[in-house]
């Protein structure tokens, strides 16, 4: 098989916060709708703590759980013990790493692609998450949507990485 492509999704706001304790402090429906078509029919790589926030089972997508804990088992998840594991386990042409700021920073430096919403606003938080270097990322493509009904405006920007 070739390479697979790995992209990662992730909601940043402009402060850094993607995540505060458990929770990621917005609610933007419009993401989420996003985020479930473009990652539907992927398997999906995230950390046990973002696995554990998860409201349930994700539809349509295998859920591959890092953790270093060899007992823990999550209910229909595939448990992978290392990067390397997770994307042999993975083994499809699309993979898509959800999270949180942990495993974000293992696959950065394998990431092909980062699908980022910017969430513009500066939200409480304690997981953050630098911002991308412009050196390695190139930006191919931004759409934004403005700020409505109290929910913050937020912009869609795809980031493929720089040939050589
Ligand atoms: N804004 C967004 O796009 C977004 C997306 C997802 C999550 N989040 C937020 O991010 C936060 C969670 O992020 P986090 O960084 O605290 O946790 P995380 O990345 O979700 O999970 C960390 C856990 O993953 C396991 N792990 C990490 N590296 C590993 C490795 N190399 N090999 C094996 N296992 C490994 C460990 O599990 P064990 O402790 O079990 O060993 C570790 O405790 C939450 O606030 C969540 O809401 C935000």
């Amino acid at each position: 098989m070739n390479h697979p492509e790995i992209i990662l999704f992730i909601a940043r706001a402009d402060n850094g916060v993607i995540g505060d304790g458990d929770t990621i402090p917005w609610r933007l429906p419009e993401d989420q709708r996003r985020f479930k078509r473009m990652t539907m029919g992927k398997p999906m790589i995230m950390g046990r703590k973002t696995f554990d926030s998860l409201p349930g089972m994700l539809p349509g997508r295998r859920h591959i759980v890092l953790t270093r804990d060899k007992d823990w088992e999550g209910d229909g998840a595939d448990v992978a013990s290392s990067v390397e594991n997770a994307l042999k386990m993975a083994n499809a042409p699309h993979i898509v790493v959800i999270g949180g700021a942990e495993i974000y920073n293992a696959f950065l430096d394998k990431a092909d692609r980062i699908e980022l919403t910017e969430v513009h606003s500066n939200p409480k938080g304690d997981i953050k998450m630098p911002a991308f270097d412009e050196t390695v990322w190139e930006e191919i493509t931004r759409e934004d949507h403005e700020a409505v009904n109290g929910k913050p405006g937020y912009s869609f920007v795809t980031l493929k990485r720089k040939i050589g």
